[in-house]
């Protein structure tokens, strides 16, 4: 009898996973519109100039490996704070430590929430970041999710979740992606803003921002402004930052977690477990990644000519969007045009798993069974192409839909 039977096989990962499916897919003509990475004008992972720039200074100082202190390097730390809160960084009730990627910075604080034994619950947006709910509940939280999108109309539904938010219990910590919201590519207006986190502060709840997408909505300063504001109320609060996309780093797993804390007693230690989590997952944060991101953001050049690369990453994503609604719209199909509205790298194309499923079989373009589609994977050579696949997936099945 074997130690593993009551392993049984889990489902793919629906983002990774597809990936992994792509990779083995043999076909010349494939497009993975599936994971959020962005891609150039020729369809690759760029290697931005900041970041060559930043590795050349580093591989120069030939430092040795040596273990990191758990909290990461203070250069990253520091910066990253800047980076996010802007004028306000020097407050000293925020902690910010280096974790692997967004994902580690969510997980480690889960970790951090379990301990205080005083959530009675974790909600996430309906829908959100597939990984979100695995997150939590690996943390041991239990997870709901809160009325977010509506896709009928492709918006927002602040009335249904400002309802659901006044009746949450005290402490339930609200997930919120603090722009480009993915998957649906549609956030919140300022206005909307102000009415969610005011409510959120006066009930008590806690935010924990996922802040994936720093610079690929307005710029680097107006796209953490939420939570900016958010730190005007002198009220707990989380932030998990991802540098994945926007330093185009997405296998070195860097990011950062910040916690707002009352005071520096509390500052202290919120930072002893969070040191003790670490410690237990993996010990210590490994050095490349972030030594690249504590460079270019501690240095005034290369800090420039990161910034301009991440604005020629969000125009381009904007015009390819423009471009896929003039395409559709040239087909006949006006039934796309509102992924002009929507921000960042995703469209939430209300594409079904059927057509997924067709669009993957038949002509090797792979977007998520959700419908969630990677605008920035798109460029001049492969967007008419994807266009005439899902103009020919969707009348396909609507012919099927209207006979049946
Ligand atoms: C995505 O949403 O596709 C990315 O954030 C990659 C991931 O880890 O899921």
């Amino acid at each position: 009898m074997s130690l593993y039977t009551e392993i049984n096989t889990l489902t793919r990962d629906p983002i990774i996973g597809l990936t992994e499916l792509f990779q083995k897919d043999s076909r010349a003509t494939k497009f993975n519109l599936g994971v959020g990475v962005y891609l150039d004008k020729d369809g690759k992972v760029p290697v931005l100039e900041s970041v060559k720039a930043a590795r050349h200074l580093i591989d120069e100082h030939k430092d040795p490996s040596v273990y990191l202190p758990i909290r990461g390097l203070d250069v990253f730390c520091e910066h990253t704070k800047k980076l996010i809160f802007g004028a306000k960084h020097n407050n000293k009730q925020i902690i910010t430590t280096q974790a692997l990627g967004g994902t580690g910075a969510l997980r480690i604080g889960a970790e951090l929430l379990q301990r205080t034994r005083k959530i009675p619950f974790v909600v996430i947006s309906n829908p959100s970041w597939e990984n979100h709910r695995n997150i939590f509940e690996s943390a041991g939280l239990k997870v709901d999710s809160y009325p977010y999108y509506d896709p009928k109309t492709n918006s927002f539904l602040l009335n249904s979740f400002l309802t659901f938010l006044k009746k949450l219990p005290k402490h339930t910590v609200v997930v919120l992606h603090a722009n480009c919201h993915n998957p649906t590519g549609i956030d919140p207006s300022q206005e909307e803003w102000t009415e969610i986190l005011d409510t959120i502060q006066r009930s008590d709840l806690v935010p924990f921002f996922d802040l994936a997408y720093q610079g690929f909505k307005h710029s680097l300063g107006q796209d953490s402004s939420v939570i900016k504001s958010f730190l005007e109320f002198d009220k707990p609060f989380l932030v998990a930052n991802s540098f994945s996309k926007n330093f185009s780093l997405y296998g070195e797993r860097v990011g950062a977690l910040s916690v707002f804390t009352s005071s520096s007693d509390e500052s202290a230690r919120i930072q002893s477990h969070l040191k003790n989590v670490i410690r237990g997952l993996y010990s210590t944060p490994p050095t490349y990644g972030q030594k690249i991101v504590g460079e270019i953001l501690s240095n005034d050049n290369l800090h420039t000519i990161w910034k301009s690369e991440i604005e020629s990453m969000r125009t381009r994503i904007i015009e390819v969007r423009r471009l896929l609604v003039k395409t559709f719209e040239e087909q006949g199909l006006d039934k796309f045009s509102f992924i002009r509205n929507q921000h960042g790298m995703f469209s939430f194309s209300g594409l079904r798993k059927n057509h997924a499923f067709l669009l993957r079989e038949k002509f090797g373009v792979y977007i998520l069974d959700s419908g969630r589609i990677c605008i920035a994977a798109l460029n001049d050579k492969n967007l008419d192409y994807v266009a005439n696949a899902i103009s020919e997936v969707v009348q396909t099945e609507d012919i099927k839909t209207n006979s049946a």
